[in-house]
């Protein structure tokens, strides 16, 4: 049997369920989540193929130690018992500390005594101090308290999430984390004989998931470093045959996504965008009105509106979201599921009341520190 490694992923906060079946699906054996991370066991190398090929994860943690600790003694004693494997003696390190919870300290003495604890054990260890670089360095080491849960562990990914695709030739001022766009395309059902359709794209971030979904396309494939390069057990030769295995995996096949901005800028934005990913040929983008134009039938719309936060102005969302479902149920011929995520979720539940469609479906999602919620429902 080969013996299994524990890790952590971490995630949004709301999409964990999603993120495991990705995990899953890539060979982890899951065992539980929590607060945006999924803890589960997978043979020492998965780190290599899940860093290229997990859709709805920002970082993958080897996890080194789990215990219980209140205190900042506690957390010192945890992490002096840390075995320095993981490290050569001439590499360079840093922590990156975490906190979630109420505690009598900061994130950033979290940090200091994990650090101290790291080079204290590196005396005993190898007889000598270990280097620490914040900035560039050789290991970073995830040091997360979640209440009193502590976890300790190398963070493979490094300090650019695994979200952060590397395709935006454009910035919209309001994206969409692509690990939540491809969460929510997940949690939609959608395949890639489903036409989608998102009517405010933006700079197109759902529809260009779902087209490299479709294509088996590997969300990594765009990044040129990864932390676990410089780590003392990084192997080459896995690392090359992971990417192998994932570009074999590539077919493209016709695919039906639509989107619809209003903003001519946002347009060309996501056209540029979904270039850049080299999927540019898989999505139909046009500038319209979504509340006033005829839409295209569809069996799926996943949506991500202004919210008045940094688009648009709050109170018009009411507005804009009624107008909007009108619209889309005047011109859905079919059975169209839509999802739709706001952070202005009291706005659209009223706006969901007043025209009686049931939903099939709420959660709450964070995106950055933003409570969102996400609502699926039937129309037409
Ligand atoms: C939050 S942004 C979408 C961001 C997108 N998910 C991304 O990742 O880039 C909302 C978008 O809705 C567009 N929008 C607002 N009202 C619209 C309308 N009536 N019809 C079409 N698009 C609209 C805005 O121009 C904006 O680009």
């Amino acid at each position: 049997m080969v013996e299994e490694t524990a890790f952590y992923a971490t995630t949004a906060d709301g999409i964990e369920d999603v993120a495991a079946v990705d995990l899953q699906k890539l060979g982890a054996q899951v065992e539980a989540w929590k607060t945006g991370r999924v803890y589960f066991r997978a043979p020492f190398p998965f780190f290599y193929r899940a860093n290229s090929l997990a859709r709805s994860i920002h970082r993958i943690v080897i996890l080194l130690k789990r215990a219980k600790a209140m205190s900042l003694d506690e957390i010192y004693e945890t992490a002096r018992s840390l075995e320095l494997s993981f490290i050569r003696p001439e590499q360079a390190f840093a922590v990156r500390p975490r906190r979630l919870g109420q505690h009598p300290f900061t994130s950033q003495e979290i940090g200091r005594v994990v650090g101290q604890a790291v080079i204290d054990a590196s005396l005993q260890a190898f007889g000598q101090r270990l280097r620490v670089n914040l900035d560039d360095p050789d290991v970073a080491l995830n040091a997360e308290l979640l209440d009193d849960d502590l976890l300790l562990g190398i963070d493979t990914t490094g300090d650019v999430a695994l979200s952060k695709r590397g395709y935006r030739a454009y910035q919209h001022p309001a994206t969409l984390n692509p690990a939540v766009a491809s969460g929510l395309i997940d949690l939609s059902g959608w395949d890639p004989s489903c036409s989608l359709l998102d009517p405010m794209c933006g700079s197109g971030t759902i529809l260009i998931e779902a087209a490299l979904k479709g294509w088996n396309v590997p969300p990594g494939r765009w990044r040129t470093a990864f932390a676990f390069q410089r780590l003392a057990f990084f192997d080459g030769r896995l690392w090359e045959q992971a990417k192998e295995e994932a570009d074999a995996q590539v077919s493209q096949r016709p695919l039906q996504l639509l989107g619809i901005d209003r903003g001519l800028k946002h347009v060309k934005g996501a056209r540029m965008n979904a270039e850049q990913a080299g999927v540019g040929e898989a999505i139909h983008i046009r500038q319209g009105d979504c509340t006033k134009d005829p839409l295209p039938s569809v069996e799926i719309v996943i949506t991500n509106p202004p919210y008045g936060v940094r688009v648009g102005k709050r109170r018009l969302m009411a507005k804009l979201y009624g107008d909007f479902l009108d619209n889309l149920r005047r011109w859905a011929k079919k059975a169209t599921k839509v999802l739709f995520i706001t952070g202005e979720y009291r706005a659209f539940a009223e706006v969901l009341a007043a025209r009686d469609l049931p939903l099939l479906h709420e959660r709450g999602i964070v995106l950055g520190d933003l409570p969102t919620r996400l609502f699926v429902f039937h129309v037409g």
